[in-house]
């Protein structure tokens, strides 16, 4: 047989530089956006990089086991004959390891969604994985239905067992460059040729025979997979534009200019513009509602795990004020187990297509010696004007606020389907900051 004749079927090619793309695409992302979860980066960006990571994640297992299947059924090319058994055996491993890791890197990334458990919050995270925004992938055994110290114990483990193939896939995946370009530079013979389609092995000169349907599957499969490319590296652009790091919570003061009325001014704050940072630990964005069936009625209350507020505020210059606050909707959580997993579900917040909510103000006043700020609440791309009554308080370097609104969830469109009798219509939105000033 003629090196040509023994090199690897164009399928096998194709699928072998899919896998390849999209992988060399995965680790960055994976990384990535890791380390932006890691520092506390919740916006939108991120949130979508998670999403497009868990897509292709899955067509990468996917991929993989039809090329294991395709392996199965076609044998390789033989290797050449000049190879010494050592270096057989080596590539023998090298490349079935290869297959352990296509299969167990995605497999283990998938075992850990479905655990349902945010190893940077450490609290339940229930977010859906779509493929693509298509359809639903199911949860792995039933894991996010576990009790929270199996699914916090499946997340950890599933989590390094990821990291660490992901470290072993680097290594593998260099060892296997340095192995190829080391048969085609030193060895001078036909391994990488095998797998690179145009590119002649070596003493071969004459042109390959032809072979229409080759040429066809490889033409338009190779052509595919360079669209995929484009557009993963065009998505991913997108997506690191919308990744901007949560903005500190802020609350800036500035001089004042013209003294307030007494019942509506807080404590005077000396200086010039002050800026305050959230403290998390002691701020929280809750929500309340109830459940009635035939048997009575129960309170629930849940909160937002992740939120970000930019908070521009100055008691003498509300005109000039501003807030922003951006809610990550798959982060809600009541603790109560059927509710964690419907609440990101199409039907409630549908946080695979809505992954955000958010506020932003439109004016401040002053009300009854507090305040009041209306603006555009947006949950499920539907908007709604609300005016929120809050009480606000800054003692030294310390800032306080409290607020509360109600909503209708059906203006949303939140719980239309087979929740609706069953949950109040009307939710209760409260909030409490508590900031720090920031010199
Ligand atoms: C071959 C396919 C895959 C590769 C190469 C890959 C690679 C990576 C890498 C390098 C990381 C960062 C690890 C670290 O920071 O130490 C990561 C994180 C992650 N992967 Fe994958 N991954 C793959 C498939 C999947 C799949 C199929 C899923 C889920 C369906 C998934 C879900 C995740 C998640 C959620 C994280 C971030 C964990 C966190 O920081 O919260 N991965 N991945």
């Amino acid at each position: 047989m003629s090196e040509r004749a023994q090199r690897f079927t164009a399928v096998a090619i194709v699928l072998h530089w899919a896998i390849a793309a999209a992988i060399l695409f995965m680790l960055p992302l994976g990384f990535w956006m890791h380390g932006e979860a890691e520092d506390g980066n919740t916006s939108q960006g991120v949130f979508q990089a998670y999403q497009l990571h868990k897509s292709v994640g899955l067509t990468i297992l996917a991929l993989s086991l039809v090329r294991l299947g395709w392996r199965l059924l076609n044998p390789p090319p033989a290797l050449p004959p000049h190879m010494p058994g050592w270096e057989r055996f080596a590539a023998k491993v090298t490349h079935w390891l290869f297959y352990a890791l296509m299969l167990g890197l995605p497999l283990s990334g998938w075992l850990f969604v479905s655990a349902g458990w945010s190893i940077h919050d450490d609290a339940p995270l229930a977010v859906p994985t779509r493929w693509f925004g298509l359809f639903e992938v199911p949860h792995l055994f039933g894991l996010d239905r576990a009790s929270a110290d199996v699914r916090e114990d499946a997340a950890d483990i599933a989590f390094n067992a990821h990291a660490i193939l992901a470290f072993a896939m680097i290594g593998l995946a260099l060892l296997h460059v340095a192995a190829a370009l080391k048969h085609h530079l030193f060895d001078r013979d036909a391994v990488l040729a095998h797998m690179v389609p145009g590119l002649p092995g070596p003493g071969e000169s004459e042109p390959a025979p032809k072979q229409p349907l080759r040429l066809a599957v490889l033409g338009g499969g190779l052509t595919l997979v360079a669209v995929a490319v484009i557009a993963l590296g065009f998505n991913a652009v997108q997506i690191a534009s919308r990744a901007a790091p949560a903005a500190p919570y802020t609350i800036e003061i500035a001089e004042p200019e013209a003294p307030l009325a007494p019942e509506a001014t807080p404590d005077p704050v000396p200086g010039g513009v002050t800026a305050w940072r959230v403290d998390q630990r002691s701020s929280a964005i809750t929500f309340a509602y109830v459940y009635e069936d035939e048997s009575g009625s129960t309170d629930f209350s849940g909160r937002f795990a992740r939120w970000r507020a930019d908070i521009r505020f100055d008691p003498n210059d509300l005109d000039g004020s501003s807030v922003v606050v951006t809610i990550e909707t798959g982060s809600a959580i009541t603790g109560i187990a059927a509710h964690d997993g419907a609440l990101p579900g199409p039907e409630w917040f549908d946080a695979a297509a809505h992954p955000v909510a958010t506020f932003r103000s439109t004016r401040f006043r002053a009300r009854d010696g507090g305040y009041e700020v209306d603006g555009d609440l947006t949950i499920k791309s539907e908007t709604r004007n609300v005016d929120m009554p809050f009480r606000l308080t800054i003692e030294g370097d310390r800032a306080a606020a409290t607020g509360t609104i109600e909503i209708d969830r059906r203006d949303f469109g939140i719980g239309e389907g087979s929740g609706d009798d069953l949950i109040s219509r009307d939710i209760e939105i409260s909030w409490r900051v508590d900031a720090d000033r920031v010199r």
